[in-house]
């Protein structure tokens, strides 16, 4: 059998179950291994491992599609000596997802543009890369999807995906305050997810605070208490990596914006009640 029937048949091999990653390196391997640059064992290793690189690839497309995720942020592009309150070993040791495997809970916080999105976003994404189901949202995002699905008679069903993810990212716990009723489907989903799923949060406001975010100091405390019972809790005080090229810029303290406050609520947060 000559050489190129053989490489026909090794293509053909792999045509039929499906194997475009290993086919697009196949040339490649047979060149290296004709210079005697790979050996055989390397060859067969390079050949599968084209194959797993395309499968986790498409797998981390398809997961980002339905995860919501805002953009692609990875670990690789965080700078931590930007942000040294934020402790390099807890951070990698996190992407190792043994917190997922445990079902424990990830609460990011910090003032605005520290990092606390990009973390959650990375650490998402490595899920993703592992096969898990992840999905992400704002706290705000989270409440307004409760009322259209509630609207659409879909409300049960909702709960029931966000309750199975793998990976619940709820994002930006703090900047806007949610309703009664949303504060008693977080509490549920919260509940539902405990031992079970891990949830990662990011907040701006101290836990103490939580009770004006969620309008009912009851109500935040028993989110709390299920929350922080497993959970990872990863502190980050320092400045705005958005503001970066501002050093002397005099900033007012960390607000969330100005928001029509509902009956009964604060308008903002005391100065000396943020997260520092
Ligand atoms: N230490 C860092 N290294 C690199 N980029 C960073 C760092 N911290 C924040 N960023 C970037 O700055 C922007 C704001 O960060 P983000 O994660 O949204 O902040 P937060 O969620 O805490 O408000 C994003 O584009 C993010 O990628
Ligand atoms: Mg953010």
């Amino acid at each position: 059998m000559t050489a190129m029937s053989i490489t026909h048949e090794i293509q053909q091999n792999l045509v039929q179950p499906g194997m475009p990653g290993s086919l697009e390196a196949l040339s490649g391997i047979l060149q290296g291994l004709d210079g005697a640059a790979l050996s055989p064992g390397e060859a067969i290793r390079d050949l599968l491992a084209a194959e797993w690189v395309l499968r986790m690839d498409r797998r981390l497309r398809a997961c980002l599609k339905t995860s919501h995720l805002p953009g692609l942020k990875t670990l690789d592009s965080f700078d931590f000596t930007f942000q040294p309150s934020v402790s390099r070993g807890q951070i990698l040791s996190l992407h190792e997802l043994g917190f997922l495997e445990r079902k424990e809970n990830v609460i990011f916080l910090g003032p605005t543009g520290v990092g606390k999105t990009h973390l959650a976003i990375s650490l998402a994404v490595e899920a993703a890369r592992r096969g898990r189901r992840v999905f992400y949202s704002t706290l705000y995002e989270l409440s307004q999807s409760w009322l259209e699905a509630e609207r659409q008679g879909r409300l049960r069903e909702r709960m029931n995906f966000l309750a199975t993810a793998s990976l619940l990212v709820v994002d930006e716990v703090g900047y806007l305050p949610i309703s009664q009723s949303g504060t008693n489907l977080f509490f549920q989903l919260v509940n539902r997810r405990y031992e079970r799923n891990s949830t990662l949060l990011t907040s701006n406001k101290s836990f103490r605070q939580w009770g004006e975010i969620f309008g009912d100091a009851a109500a935040a405390a028993a989110i709390l208490d299920r929350l922080l019972h497993h959970c990872h809790l990863v502190q980050i005080a320092g400045n705005s990596y958005r503001l970066r090229g501002y050093a002397d810029l005099e900033m007012p303290e960390d607000r969330p914006p100005v928001i029509t406050p509902r009956r009964g609520r604060p308008r903002n947060p005391r100065p000396e009640e943020g997260v520092h």
